[in-house]
């Protein structure tokens, strides 16, 4: 037997106990006449013990083990002398009398400790050691333990797990797709699933009225902190069902993983319509740990002769509570941070609301202490605070000051990671305008069902901007953890929704015809749902980076730097494909 116990698991009340314990030496220590050895596995650490009543040969061959050994150690569990509290198996130790090497190391190229000193791409690069570490090997445990509360409660609300393709059928909507040339097709291509999205709907066709998958999914497109070219979702689809059944199961899988992980009960989650949360927080997935919500100025700004505001479209801010003391340092960086090329704004106009009543503004000029006080008004703002105020053409004016909303919340410690402020945002729009290609594309997906109520809309191009859809996300923390819609099961209006996002009929044909076909044979009203499951693990695991989450993730120009990936092929495999490369 390689070992009775792990080295997470001995306690005083094993004291006496033969054991024999394997892992990794952590570290060892030397003191002469006492050596210390630090053994590590997946449970925990135990210290191993020789002292002056050790065999010396087994001491010189404890001299002998490097950093990262994989050792064999058989002992007596003792007391220990000094305890340390901060491990649970601190109270004892494992006084020798067996070494077996198992394995010899190669000094790792970092410290394998909770606070490595290897950076970010060595520790990537050696990625099986980083994962050594507690705080990477606890992620993946929490991660598994997710996995494991989503299967149970999805299964016990009659969700069936089931597998779908990998090697699918490109589709232009969306991200890019990644492709896979077949070899007995030769000039043909598989897409890799950007989701499973037709092929759940297929399954509510085929009548399996309650589909979840954990499952991998594959978008070529530029990354982010929380954003991977190979991700996981918890993918679910539902027939026989209207939106706010949905919402509540949905809400009651977010619930149940909320209480196990983390002890926390919710009230029903609050929900917000998409124009609202652009109106007042200007992202579709507010942060709303904290307040700070926008006002719109333009009737208390405008028409006192500063051009900027008076020639504005839309003039909006924040009240940052609290803030009037801010240095002119503090200010400064603050218009800085809004004129950052990833934020975009002109510039930035403060009011400070002194303790003792009076307003200091960079727009003293052109504003009283009457009109100031009106806009505090309006902000309901109270001696103490500071107002931040951007303008521009509405959108992207509301997408700048949610940046400094951020901005202004980090500052103030107001984003606590353990606080959690679940939200659904409701009533997407169906369409959005885009500028280069002079087209509509579908916010969500081309199965996105319209509000009914504005199903007749499809019918007048002019209104297309307006058009609300039966979409919702699911956000936390300002992070879009899920998405998803009530679909289109009626193949009229499908056929509408393809030619409103300028396919041909032969090219709908070409696309979707397979599903289209299928909704030919009694789809059901199905809807469905799909959570971002490496987002919904680091938001409950408290990091920004869904990487940390990722056993073996890609970096962010979306190559895996361990095992070299993407790389070239042999011309062999090219020709094989009959594929010739045209590099730029
Ligand atoms: P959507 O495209 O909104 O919907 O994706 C669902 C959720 O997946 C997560 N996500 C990502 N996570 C990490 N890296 C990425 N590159 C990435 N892209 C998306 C997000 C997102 O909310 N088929 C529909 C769902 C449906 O309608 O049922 C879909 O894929 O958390």
């Amino acid at each position: 037997m390689y070992r009775t116990h792990t080295c997470g698991e001995l306690r005083l009340a094993d004291a006496g106990k033969e054991v024999t314990l394997a892992g990794w030496v952590q570290r060892l220590r030397d003191k002469g006449s006492l050596v210390w050895i630090d053994l590590r596995d997946r449970y925990g650490i135990t210290q191993l013990l020789l002292d002056e009543n050790s065999d010396p040969k087994l001491v010189e061959q404890a001299r002998s083990f490097g950093r990262e050994y994989v050792i064999q150690a058989k002992g007596t569990v003792i007391e220990r002398e000094s305890k340390n509290p901060k491990v649970p198996t601190g109270e004892i130790e494992l006084r020798v009398k067996e070494f077996t090497l198992l394995n010899k190391s190669k000094t790792p190229p970092f410290t394998i400790e909770d606070v490595s000193d290897g950076g970010d791409d060595l520790r990537m690069k050696y990625r099986y050691l980083d994962i050594r570490r507690n705080p990477v090997r606890r992620n993946l445990e929490l991660r598994h333990r997710m996995a494991m509360l989503v299967r149970n409660y999805l299964s016990n609300l009659n969700f069936l797990e089931i597998e779908t393709p990998m090697l699918i059928k490109s589709t232009p909507e969306g991200a890019r797709d990644f492709v896979v040339p077949s070899r007995m097709n030769p000039g043909e291509f598989y897409a890799l699933p950007q989701s499973p999205q037709q092929y759940k709907q297929l399954l509510m066709v085929a009548g399996m009225d309650r589909y979840f998958q954990i499952v991998r999914c594959f978008r070529d497109e530029d990354l982010r902190a929380d954003r991977q070219p190979e991700f996981t979702q918890i993918d679910c689809e539902m027939s026989f069902v209207e939106q706010e059944d949905v919402l509540n199961t949905f809400e009651g899988l977010a619930k149940h993983l909320f209480k196990e992980m983390k002890g926390l009960e919710f009230d029903k989650f609050p929900r917000m319509t998409w124009h609202d949360a652009m109106k007042y927080y200007g992202s579709d997935k507010p942060d709303i740990r904290f307040g700070m919500k926008f006002v719109e100025l333009n009737d208390v700004v405008k028409g006192k002769g500063f051009g900027l505001f008076d020639n504005a479209d839309l003039v909006v801010g924040i009240n940052a509570e609290g803030c009037s003391e801010y240095t002119r340092k503090q200010l400064d960086a603050l218009t800085e941070f809004v004129k950052r090329p990833q934020v975009g704004a002109g510039g930035m106009v403060y009011i400070k609301y002194n303790t003792d009543g009076t307003f200091k503004s960079s727009v003293d000029k052109f504003y009283t202490a009457d009109d100031l006080k009106a806009i505090a008004d309006k902000f309901g703002a109270k001696p103490g605070d500071l107002m931040l105020i951007l303008c521009g053409e509405a959108m992207k004016t509301r997408v700048q000051l949610n940046a400094l909303r951020l901005e202004m919340g980090n500052q103030l410690g107001l984003r606590n990671p353990d606080e959690y402020a679940p939200l659904w945002v409701i009533d997407f729009p169906l369409l959005e305008w885009d500028e280069e290609t002079q087209r509509y594309y579908a916010m969500h997906h081309p199965f996105t069902a319209p509000k009914p109520e504005d199903e007749a809309l499809l019918d007048d191009p002019t209104k297309w901007g307006d058009i609300r859809a039966n979409a919702y996300d699911i956000v936390m923390n300002g992070v879009e953890v899920g998405g998803g819609s009530i679909r289109i099961h009626d193949r009229t209006l499908q056929n509408k929704m393809f030619h409103t996002l300028g396919f041909t009929d032969e090219k709908a044909q070409e696309q979707f015809g397979f599903l289209m076909g299928a909704f030919e044979y009694g789809a059901p009203p199905h809807a469905g749902l799909a959570f971002g499951f490496d987002r919904l693990c680091s938001l409950f695991g408290g990091a920004d980076s869904i990487r940390d989450f990722i056993a073996f993730p890609k970096n962010n120009s979306g190559r895996d730097v361990m095992s070299g990936s993407p790389a070239p092929i042999a011309q062999e495999q090219l020709d094989e494909l009959q594929i010739a490369l045209n590099l730029k």
